[in-house]
């Protein structure tokens, strides 16, 4: 593979490190304007993932064996059934998921889907008081919690949300943080020029940098390469 940078021009071997992950940021750039993520469905719900992602959520889930799952981001409602079905192969616990808008058709089919008895949905802005109330009511009912945003990927939001739910992550669990790769697809020419400066990964690193004590990033949940999600894999430290 040729490199042009500027005015120099070199070789990689995409057999190497660097030429496996400038593969994995062209496959996630090409992929991202073909809306490929889109395309997966969970159980029958649309799921807006890469499949690797899922398989990544599936590891996390089994090893931290949540009893709460607290969600921000519904859409369609295939990442809610997706948790919901991991909960169900737990044998116990409950989905909270929180979107600001949850569109008649999808709230339908998530109350009729057979998952259903472990959803509880909330129409309300993730960053709302009550949300929150409402999530650190069911996370003190709870023996593990475990949260996921994929709401708003605005900087300013998601480190809003990261401050307001990281504290009702139990030690050892996690909170992952989505999207952060929008600061690596602002260029493709469906992408947004204000996304390499506002996006979920500065919300992470200005988290990690005022919470280093409690909180780590978590790599071996990227390593599958082409992922939504870099450095959004965030582990509350055992105390
Ligand atoms: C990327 S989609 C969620 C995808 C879903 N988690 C999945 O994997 O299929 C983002 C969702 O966030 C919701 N959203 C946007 N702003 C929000 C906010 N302030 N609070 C809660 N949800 C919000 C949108 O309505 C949308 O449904």
């Amino acid at each position: 593979m040729r490199l042009y940078q500027g005015d120099e021009v070199r070789d990689v071997s995409v057999y190497s490190d660097e030429g496996f992950a400038l593969l994995a940021e062209l496959w996630l750039k090409v992929t991202c304007e073909r809306k490929v993520m889109y395309e997966p469905s969970w159980l029958g719900r649309p799921i807006i993932q890469y499949p690797d992602d899922i398989v990544m959520m599936q590891e996390v889930i089994w090893k931290v064996r949540p009893d709460l799952i607290v969600e921000t981001g519904v859409a369609h409602g295939g990442s809610t059934v997706f948790y919901a079905s991991m909960l169900e192969l737990l044998g116990r616990g409950r989905v909270l998921s929180i979107d600001v808008e949850i569109r008649e058709h999808n709230r339908v089919a998530i109350e009729r889907h057979p998952l259903s008895k472990r959803i509880d949905l909330l129409e309300c802005s993730s960053v709302d008081p009550i949300a929150v109330e409402h999530a650190a009511a069911a996370a003190r009912l709870a023996t593990t919690t475990l949260v996921v945003l994929d709401s708003k990927h605005s900087c300013d939001h998601v480190l809003q949300e990261l401050s307001l739910y990281g504290p009702l992550v139990t030690p050892g669990s996690y909170i992952v943080a989505m999207d952060g790769a929008q600061a690596r697809v602002w260029d493709i020419p469906r992408g947004k020029a204000e996304w390499r400066d506002d996006n979920p990964l500065r919300a992470i690193d200005t988290f990690l940098e005022r919470n280093h004590a409690d909180w780590e990033v978590d790599a071996q949940y990227t390593r599958m390469a082409v992922t939504s999600n870099p450095r959004g894999y965030l582990r509350r430290k055992d105390r």
